[in-house]
């Protein structure tokens, strides 16, 4: 199985006397964050603390109107709830100049959305619905800020076992392969919000332009 890191989960929930000493992440990165086809682990946040509350706010502002999504081929919602651009209409007003600074950086179309995932349910492996152009999306943490649920990624004939997990390493963003069969399970009891901005190109083609430094305008 791929994980952002390996069997590091325990040292992520608190140290005690006598643990050993902390892991150096930083010498794992290297190895174990670039989790083709699935997933990258961004290594640095893209939102300060102040961007992402402005953002947290829209969510809350807005709370009324997500939307369950129900899938083209499905009669009952998947639980992610989704507040899109036109639900959210004074978003741009809302958040902050640093968020605005990360959104016009981005060197090719995008869409931003919020979802929402309420205390405790799950979202069924799926892949998501073509028609919706989101072939891979940067999703950034909003909340919880400790233990953030991952996103699991699965192979087809082997359901009982994720193939990867995107960690999330300290409340950094990932890209996700939307086009790989996923699942989220909001294991806290809080809703999970996540900011996504969602790309009609594929994965492959995304993270070549992270890899060459061409996904963001500097
Ligand atoms: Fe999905």
């Amino acid at each position: 199985m791929l994980r952002t890191h390996q069997g590091q989960a325990n040292s992520m929930q608190g140290s005690y006397p006598g643990d050993p000493p902390k892991i150096d992440f930083t010498k794992l990165f290297k190895y174990n964050l670039r989790m083709k086809p699935y997933f990258y682990q961004f290594d640095s946040h893209l939102l300060d603390r102040h961007a992402r509350d402005s953002i947290l706010s829209v969510a809350k502002k807005y709370a009324d109107n997500f939307i369950d999504y129900v899938g083209i081929n499905a009669t009952v919602t998947d639980n992610n709830g989704i507040l899109s651009g036109k639900y959210m209409p004074t978003y741009k007003n809302d958040i902050s100049q640093s968020a605005h600074t990360l959104l016009d950086s981005i060197a090719i179309p995008y869409y931003p959305i919020i979802i929402r995932h309420k205390p405790n349910v799950v979202v069924p492996k799926h892949i998501d619905d073509a028609h919706n152009k989101r072939f891979c999306v940067i999703s950034i943490p909003l909340a919880p800020i400790n233990d953030y649920p991952p996103t699991l990624y699965w192979n087809k004939d082997d359901l009982n076992t994720p193939v990867a997990i995107a960690e999330y390493i300290d409340h950094k963003p990932c890209l996700l392969n939307t086009e790989q069969l996923h699942s989220v399970e909001n294991t806290s009891n809080v809703d999970r919000l996540n900011f996504q901005i969602c790309f009609g190109l594929q994965f492959e083609t995304v993270i070549d332009l992270i890899y060459n430094k061409k996904l963001f305008k500097i």
